[in-house]
This record gives C-alpha cells, structure tokens and sequence, in this order.
C-alpha cells in the first residue's frame, strides 16, 4: 500500500448522507424505527461518518423534524461519527443538546441559492457562521463546512472556479475542520469539475476536502475521478442514491454509496465497508419508501442474491474478474 506520511493513501472515507441528504428529499417520511434501523445497518456495513439528521426549521424540512429525538435513542459506538446539519445559533444548541459529532454549516458560491436555502446570502452566512464555529470548537465539537453550487446554481447559472476557491479558504479560516464541495444539481462534468479543484486546491489542501456530487446528470463517479487524481479522499455519497435538496429544484440524490465503493474497490483503494451489506440495505430501504434502487450496482446485487436463493447459476462480479 501507498504511505505518505505514515497514511495509507489509498484509503478512501466515506461519508454517508442517505439519513440526511437521502431521506430529507423523500415524499414519504420514515418512521424513527425505520431511520433507526437504516443508520444501524449502514453502521454494520463499515461506514463510520454518518450524517443523520438537520437541526432546521421542521416547516421547511419536515423529514428532519424528529432530528432530536433520533439523536437521542441512537447507540453510540465509537468509532463511528453522528453528524447533522445546523443553520444558526438555534439549530446550533439543538444540536449540542443531542450531543451530535460533528455539525455540519451550510452555505453556497450563490446567493440565489442561499437565500432560497437558507434565507440569508452568502455573505451574511458567512458572518453569521463565525460565532458558530467558535462555540462548536470550544466544546471539542467537530466543524464541516459545505459549500454548495461549486459548479453552477439553479438560480444564479455557472459558478466561477475562483470564486469556490475564495469561499473554501474563507471556510476554512473560519474553522472548519473539512470543506465538502458541493455540485447541488449534479450538472458537472470532469471538464468543469477538475478546473474548479485546481482552483480550490490552490487554497485549501487535499486531505481537507471532501466532494459531493449529486447525480442528475449520472456523472457523480466519472466526478469522482479527478477528485481521487488530486489526492481527495473523503467523499460523500448516499445509499441506494437517495435524495437531494428541496431548495435545488430537479436535482437528484448523491452519488450511489454502493457505486462509490465498487468503483474504489476495483480501483484497488479500500473503504472498510461490506459492499454486500451495503448493497442489501439500499434495497431495504428502497422497499421502505417504495421507490425503485436508485443504485445500478445494488439493482445488479440484488439480482444476483436472489439468482442464488433461486438455484440460478452465478454471474462474476469485478472482484472475480480481478481475483481479489
Ligand atoms: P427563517 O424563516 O429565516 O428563520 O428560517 P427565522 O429565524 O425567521 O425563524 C422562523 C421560524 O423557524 C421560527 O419558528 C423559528 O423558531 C424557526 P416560528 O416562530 O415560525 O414557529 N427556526 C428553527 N426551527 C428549528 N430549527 C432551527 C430554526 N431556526 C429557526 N434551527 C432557516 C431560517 C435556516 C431556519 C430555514 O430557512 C431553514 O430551516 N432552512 C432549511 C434549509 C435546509 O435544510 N435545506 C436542505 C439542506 S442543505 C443541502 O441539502 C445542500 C447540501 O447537501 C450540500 C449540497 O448538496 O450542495 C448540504
Ligand atoms: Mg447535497
């Protein structure tokens, strides 16, 4: 294995946002068991950063609203990290009252993103952010700052690479232990997306940033690729591709946990995660929420699980093919 700094390089971490990002976006509401259950069996599957709930405004996301309640019944077991979103001072001591890991700020190269998000622009995000931060560090709490509409807004158009660069260092001066680059609307390409790390990384070092590519456009693991050349190794995805955001209209859910970890598998990086347990639980909660598997590679799992409980013959899977 590749080693700088006493690192392995080719261990990728994953941050799952399918209790979040996944299910705020979703027009049925999962029971807090069935949330629960969700996040245990992510758990089980290897993923150790969860985010799992927002401390927002229950009006405006109302698949978050029990946030507290869920916080307060999960079973903590380290090493695995509970993160939730906070907007402001109130979602802030909402969640140092449920005892969250890590909070997670939100704000956007846009303000016409923002203010729809968020009701504020960036600017006044920003400001407001500081104090934030500085409360949330003096508890030993963990700051991840998202930047969102890194590629283009839904309401502003393109977003200049420079710009991104500007706002993750000014995040990261803030405080924020991570910076996650967000294409919201899931437009870019590898020809938009790699211009705009060079830019950010001219700022703000590999090992503080993390990508989230949503998938509208299915290019959310071709994203990938140039992300992972520049020695980025956090990346968010979403179980079975659920979600997206209510305020990005048309936008579709991250990019596939399960494609995630096979395409880093075959790359010959490691995640730590069971990729069939993973795979079995986007299908669970698919069932769940009575909607199709938004993952290809869990629709072709599933296919070959139940082949086998048929009798069918076998088909090879990438592992096979490479013999690993
Ligand atoms: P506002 O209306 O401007 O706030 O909302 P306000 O201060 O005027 O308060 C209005 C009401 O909201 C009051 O209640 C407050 O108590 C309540 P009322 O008196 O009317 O009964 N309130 C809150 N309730 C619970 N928790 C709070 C809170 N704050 C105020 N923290 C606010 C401002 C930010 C709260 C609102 O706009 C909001 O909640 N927005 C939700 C945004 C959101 O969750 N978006 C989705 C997540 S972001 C995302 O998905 C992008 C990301 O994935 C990255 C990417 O993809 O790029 C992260
Ligand atoms: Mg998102």
């Amino acid at each position: 294995m590749n080693k700088e700094h006493g690192i392995p390089v080719d261990r990728v971490s994953l941050v799952e946002m399918g209790p979040r990002d996944g299910l705020q976006n979703e027009r049925s509401i999962l029971s807090l068991d069935k949330r629960l259950a969700l996040i245990a069996r992510l758990a089980e599957s290897g993923l150790q950063r969860i985010e799992v709930g927002a401390f927002v405004s229950p009006k405006r996301v109302p698949q978050m609203a029990d946030s507290a309640a869920l916080f307060a019944a999960l079973p903590r077991r380290t090493p695995i990290r509970y993160g939730a979103l906070v907007p402001n001072l109130q979602g802030l001591q909402a969640a140092m009252a449920a005892r969250v890991d890590e909070i997670g700020l939100f704000t956007a190269c846009s303000d016409g993103f923002t203010r729809a998000n968020i009701g504020i622009g960036v600017e006044e995000s920003l400001v407001r952010f500081a104090p934030l931060v500085a409360q949330a560090r003096s508890l030993g709490i963990r700051v991840r700052g998202y930047l969102s509409t890194v590629i283009a807004c839904p309401y502003d158009g393109p977003t200049r690479p420079k710009r991104v660069a500007a706002l993750a260092e000014r995040l990261l001066d803030l405080g924020c232990h991570e910076i996650s680059l967000g294409d919201t609307i899931g437009v870019g390409t590898p020809g938009t997306v790699a211009p705009m790390l060079d830019a950010v990384l001219h700022e703000v070092p590999a090992g503080r940033l993390a990508v989230h590519f949503h998938d509208t456009y299915g290019q959310g693991l071709a994203n990938l690729l140039p992300a992972l050349e520049r020695g980025i190794r956090t990346i968010d995805c979403s179980v079975a591709g659920l979600g997206g955001c209510p305020y990005a209209p048309g936008a579709s859910g991250n990019v596939a946990s399960e494609e995630v970890v096979y395409l880093l598998h075959g790359l010959g990086m490691s995640t730590g995660v069971n990729l069939d347990l993973l795979a079995a639980t986007g299908q669970w909660v698919s069932e769940q929420l009575g909607r199709a598997n938004g993952s290809r590679v869990g629709q072709a799992l599933h296919a070959r699980a139940q082949a086998r409980r048929q009798g069918k013959p076998d088909e090879i899977t990438q592992g096979e093919c490479h013999g690993s």
